[in-house]
């Protein structure tokens, strides 16, 4: 029977005898953290299970490595050591529980590898297409057609491992510059033998690699084949190529996987992990001009986090099947809440990079929009709670409504109070901001998961800390959040400046000439919408960068927009007055005058500390939750409101 909301993607797929039970897959993510020896913990099992949870068709470990030699990191599973077979088995039952595919990304770092690979004294062995020093400065070795055909066999050896752990299928990694993709690359194969130059040479590794895992399965191991359809770098193949060299792999492969872009380069990244700044979807054409070409069936991925838009990709035939990698880590359940007709309950990424920046800095699973993300194991929101208590959540901001949300669904007894008209809080504010729209929505996510279950919410209700103590809660929840800061600065207070609240309109009033005071994350992306509005825009900042707080991948996405742009930002800029003309600063150079018909203030924000010290001692439990605890970000406020209500 065809599904009534998503016909065509959650139509089933049958590949090579293999039923894939809809089109969306869990493309393929590494693991932040293994345990010593490499192998999976059961965190990192959890997580993925948790993703296979709510309906993928496929979940996707990444980076499983097949050589020692092809390490680049520690976060890597060691396919090569006969060791890692439990937690592989592991994986493959916990995705059978859910009926979903498990499958074992096969990845070799090539030139960029190093890490722990020590060929004995000296530098690492580090394998590659060409004789060279790769950017962490380690001499890459040219590999001999003896290294090849060791290598090839590494993966053959590593996709029986998968093969005998219950694993359904391996995906090879020939894309985003690893050692497959080094060799398909004009313009990082160099070789002028039989592995490099022409197309048909530069693709016989990889069909060399196919052709020896088919045979050592027995036939028996479905094989995706993950390729970037264009590099997107300089001197590199654009989709020209990449649709011949589809073509060459078609047949051979069974799923040709689409995605694009080269890991080394900043520009390339946001690409292949689109950034809030790029369309969704951006990748899609790759796939389409290929699915043009090949009979075999090919993937998509990138910034997908829409059940409409992947149903169109399906039915209009640009791709046969939709991958998601951290939509999937937002809200695992997307499937089945897109397929039983709740695509309104759906958290959309709003891909602000907080989960990669975890994986790679604190080494955590983490979401900024799903506070379960990372606690899989002792997630206790489903559970009630042992003794129902009465709660008071003063504040309706994201922190404050996450919370009374899991505390209700726990069967505590919830009254939510809101000074304004509307929930949502500092969201609120993003809400005619384009690159922000999933952000925006999430405010409006909450609030329906709110109104659905039985906590009252009381808007338009200012409550002091005398009136929650008359109401004798058990448990009281304060998720104040924080107020702007108003620099002391000479007029301040002349009807040029204005806050960001300002921008809270649909046609937000400011003048053509806008100078923002303070180039934090929040003044930087303030002058991104704003310049996309057709404004000058001028950024003023005292520290000695901008969006000094930006996760770095970010921070690069708001860069490529920035240097594109007409923005002007000023660091090391200290502003001094605002006159009748516009902003006075001081800079290491001297008095500056920055024209401005509006100065909007991006200052930062402050608790009010007294007030938030009041709720103490209003109940028997107070807990103080998101910006009046410290001003931070959207994922602090629902981690701590999550947290303390699982905690009652
Ligand atoms: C935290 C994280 C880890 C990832 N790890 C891998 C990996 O191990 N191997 C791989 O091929 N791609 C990896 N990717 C890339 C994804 O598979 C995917 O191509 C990319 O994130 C774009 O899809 P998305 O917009 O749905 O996230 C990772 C992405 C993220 C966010």
């Amino acid at each position: 029977m065809r599904n009534q909301y998503y016909p065509n993607l959650a139509n089933p797929i049958t590949i090579n005898g293999v039923t894939f039970k809809n089109r969306i897959f869990g493309a393929p993510m590494s693991n932040p953290e293994l345990d010593p020896d490499c192998h999976m913990r059961k965190e990192d099992l959890a997580f993925h299970e948790n993703r296979a949870r709510g309906g993928l068709a496929t979940v996707a470990i990444g980076l499983g490595i097949v050589d020692p030699v092809g390490r680049v990191h520690t976060k890597e599973v060691t396919l090569y050591d006969v060791m890692s077979l439990p937690s592989l088995k592991e994986y493959a039952n916990a995705m059978h529980r859910h009926n979903c595919i498990a499958v074992m990304e096969l990845a070799h770092g090539g030139k960029y590898a190093g890490a722990r690979s020590h060929d004995g004294a000296g530098d690492p062995l580090v394998l590659g297409p060409n004789n060279e020093t790769n950017p962490d400065g380690l001499r890459v070795t040219s590999m001999t057609d003896e290294d090849i055909e060791r290598v090839a066999d590494c993966y053959a050896d590593a996709a029986v491992l998968c093969q005998k752990a219950g694993i359904d299928m391996v995906l090879v990694h020939g894309g985003h510059g690893w050692l497959l993709g080094q060799f398909m690359s004009p313009t990082m194969n160099h070789r002028t033998d039989k592995w490099g130059g022409s197309l048909e040479n530069r693709m016989r590794f990889p069909l060399l690699v196919i052709e020896k895992i088919r045979k050592a399965c027995k036939n028996n191991m479905l094989i995706e084949y993950r390729m970037s359809g264009s590099e997107i770098i300089e001197g590199g193949y654009g989709i020209e190529e990449g649709i011949k060299m589809a073509e060459i792999l078609d047949g051979k492969a069974d799923i040709i996987h689409v995605s694009a872009g080269v890991h080394e380069d900043p520009d390339a990244f946001v690409v292949t992990h689109p950034s809030m700044f790029i369309e969704h979807g951006c990748n899609v054409h790759l796939a389409a001009e290929i699915k043009k070409h090949v009979k075999t069936p090919v993937a998509t991925v990138g910034g997908l986090n829409d059940p409409d838009m992947m149903e169109q990709i399906i039915a209009s035939g640009q791709a046969d099947i939709v991958e998601i990698a951290r939509q999937s880590i937002c809200d695992p359940y997307f499937p089945e809440k897109a397929f039983s007709g709740r695509k309104d309950d759906i958290t959309k990424c709003c891909r602000c990079f907080t989960c990669f920046y975890n994986y790679l800095t604190n080494r955590t699973f983490c979401c900024a929009l799903n506070p379960v993300v990372g606690n899989e194991l002792e997630n206790k929101s489903g559970f009630p709670a042992s003794e129902p208590k009465k709660v008071m959540v003063v504040g309706g901001g994201v922190g404050g409504m996450e919370a009374a949300i899991t505390a209700a669904k726990r069967g505590h007894t919830v009254t939510l109070f809101e000074k304004n008209d509307r929930l949502g809080g500092q969201l609120l504010s993003e809400q005619y901001i384009p690159f922000k729209q999933d952000m925006y929505n999430f405010a409006k996510v909450l609030e329906r998961r709110l109104k659905e279950t039985n906590a009252e919410i009381r808007l338009n209700t200012e409550i002091t800390a005398e009136d929650v103590a008359k109401l004798k809660a058990d448990v009281v929840m304060v998720a104040i959040g924080a107020t702007p800061v108003i620099p002391p600065i000479e007029g301040i207070d002349s009807p040029k400046v204005a806050g960001l609240l300002t921008l809270h309109s649909k046609e937000p009033q400011v003048g053509q000439k806008v100078v923002i005071l303070g180039g934090g994350l929040v003044g930087s992306e303030a002058a991104i919408y704003l310049d996309g509005l057709g404004k000058d825009v001028t950024v003023v900042e005292m520290k000695d960068d901008w969006a000094a707080d930006a996760y770095f991948m970010h921070k690069n996405a708001m860069n490529i927009y920035i240097r594109n742009s007409r923005i002007k930002i000023y660091t090391d800029t200290m502003a001094k007055a605002v006159t009748k003309e516009g902003l006075t600063c001081e800079t290491k150079d001297g008095e500056l005058l920055l024209e401005a018909d509006t100065i909007l203030l991006a200052a930062g924000m402050k608790t009010d500390q007294e007030f938030v010290n009041s709720f103490y001692n209003t109940a028997d439990r107070v807990f103080m939750i998101g910006d009046c605890v410290k001003p931070g970000r959207v994922l602090e406020a629902v981690t701590l409101g999550y947290n303390r209500a699982i905690d009652v």
